[in-house]
C-alpha cells in the first residue's frame, strides 16, 4: 500500500499541474491486463466444464435477482480477479450451490484475468459511461421480496451511524460516493443487485463470507440490523456513480 502511494505522488510530482486530473488517476490503481477477446469468449460460450458466465449473470453481465447473482459488468478487474481466486482456493464459498467455486476452478489463472479484465472494459451507458441498471424495487416487492426503504438506507451510505449501541461506518467512507467504488481494494457496490446486497451483507454478518481484507466487511456487517442491511441495499442498488453536473469519477478511463 505505501508504495502505491508513493507511486502516486511521485506521478503526481512529475506530471505536475499541467496535465488535467483525470489523466492520471486513471493510472492509480492496476487495471485488467488481461486478454478480453480471450475474457469475452469465456463470458459468452464458456470454456470446458464452465457454463458461459452471462446464463447466470444475464447476457449483459447486469446480475439476476432472481438467482441472485450479482452485476459483475463495469466492476474493477483487480476486484473481480481476486474473488475468482478466492473462490479457486476456496477462501470464498458460494452460499448458494458452490457453482462459482466450481467455475472459477475450472478457468486457469490467466483465464481469470481474462475474463475479469473484459468485464472492467463493459461500458453500456451513453459516452462510454456506465449505465444504470439496478434492481426493480417495485417489482421486487411484487414477488413478494422484503423491499427496504431507501431514503433510511442513503443515510446510512453517506453518513453512518454513530449515535447508537451498534455504531456502523458510512459506506461512503470506504466504498466511495454512492458505493462507486475505490479499487483496488474497494469494490463498486452501488448500482449492484438488490438480493445480492442483501445476501452478502448477511454472510459477512454470520461468518459464512470471510474473505475481506483485516474483517473490514464481517466487523461492519456485525452492527447491522435486518433494517440497516434492507435499507443500504434498497439505496444502493439504483445509486449512480455520478453527481448532478459531474460527469466524470475519479476511476474513468
Ligand atoms: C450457474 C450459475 C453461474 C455461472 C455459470 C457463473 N456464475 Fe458467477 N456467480 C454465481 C452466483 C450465484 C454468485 C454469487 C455467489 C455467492 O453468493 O457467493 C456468483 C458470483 C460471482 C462473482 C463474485 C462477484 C462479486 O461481486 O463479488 C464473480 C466475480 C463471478 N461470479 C464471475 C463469474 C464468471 C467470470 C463466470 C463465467 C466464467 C461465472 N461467474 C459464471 C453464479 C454463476
Ligand atoms: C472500512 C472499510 C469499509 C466500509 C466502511 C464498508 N465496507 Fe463494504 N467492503 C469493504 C471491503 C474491503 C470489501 C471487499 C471484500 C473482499 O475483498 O472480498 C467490501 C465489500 C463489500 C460488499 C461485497 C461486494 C461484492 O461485490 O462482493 C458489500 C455488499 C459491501 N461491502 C457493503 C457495504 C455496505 C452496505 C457498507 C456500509 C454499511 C460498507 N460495505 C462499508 C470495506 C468496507
Amino acid at each position: 500500500m505505501r508504495r502505491f502511494i508513493s507511486a502516486v505522488s511521485t506521478a503526481a510530482l512529475v506530471i505536475g499541474v499541467v496535465v488535467p486530473s483525470i489523466a492520471f488517476s486513471s493510472a492509480m490503481y492496476p487495471k485488467g491486463k488481461g486478454n478480453i477477446a480471450n475474457g469475452k469468449a469465456i463470458f459468452e460460450n464458456g470454456k470446458g466444464s464452465v457454463p458461459a458466465c452471462g446464463s447466470c449473470h444475464g447476457s449483459d453481465g447486469m446480475g439476476d435477482d432472481n438467482m441472485g447473482t450479482p452485476r459483475i459488468a463495469g466492476q474493477y478487474a483487480v476486484f473481480l480477479r481476486k474473488q475468482l481466486e478466492d473462490y479457486a482456493t476456496d477462501k470464498r464459498k458460494d452460499s448458494t450451490m458452490f457453482v462459482m467455486n466450481d467455475n472459477a476452478k475450472g478457468l486457469s489463472a490467466q483465464d481469470r484475468t481474462d475474463v475479469s479484465t473484459y468485464l472492467e472494459s463493459i461500458k453500456p451507458g451513453a459516452m462510454g459511461k456506465m449505465a444504470f441498471a439496478g434492481s426493480d424495487l417495485k417489482e421486487l416487492a411484487a414477488n413478494g421480496v422484503e423491499v427496504g426503504l431507501s431514503h433510511k438506507g442513503k443515510s446510512l451510505v453517506e453518513w453512518g451511524q454513530g449515535n447508537r449501541a451498534k455504531p456502523v461506518a458510512a459506506c461512503r467512507s470506504c466504498h466511495g460516493y454512492n458505493g462507486r467504488g475505490a479499487p483496488p481494494i474497494y469494490p463498486r457496490i452501488g448500482g449492484q443487485r438488490y438480493v445480492y446486497l442483501v445476501n452478502q451483507l448477511k454472510a459477512w454478518r454470520d461468518g459464512t463470507r470471510t474473505n475481506d481484507p483485516m474483517s473490514q466487511m464481517q466487523v461492519i456487517a456485525r452492527n447491522m440490523s435486518d433494517e440497516d442491511i434492507k435499507n443500504a441495499a434498497a439505496y444502493l442498488t439504483n445509486a449512480s456513480d455520478y453527481s448532478d453536473s459531474n460527469y466524470y469519477t475519479p476511476y474513468d478511463h
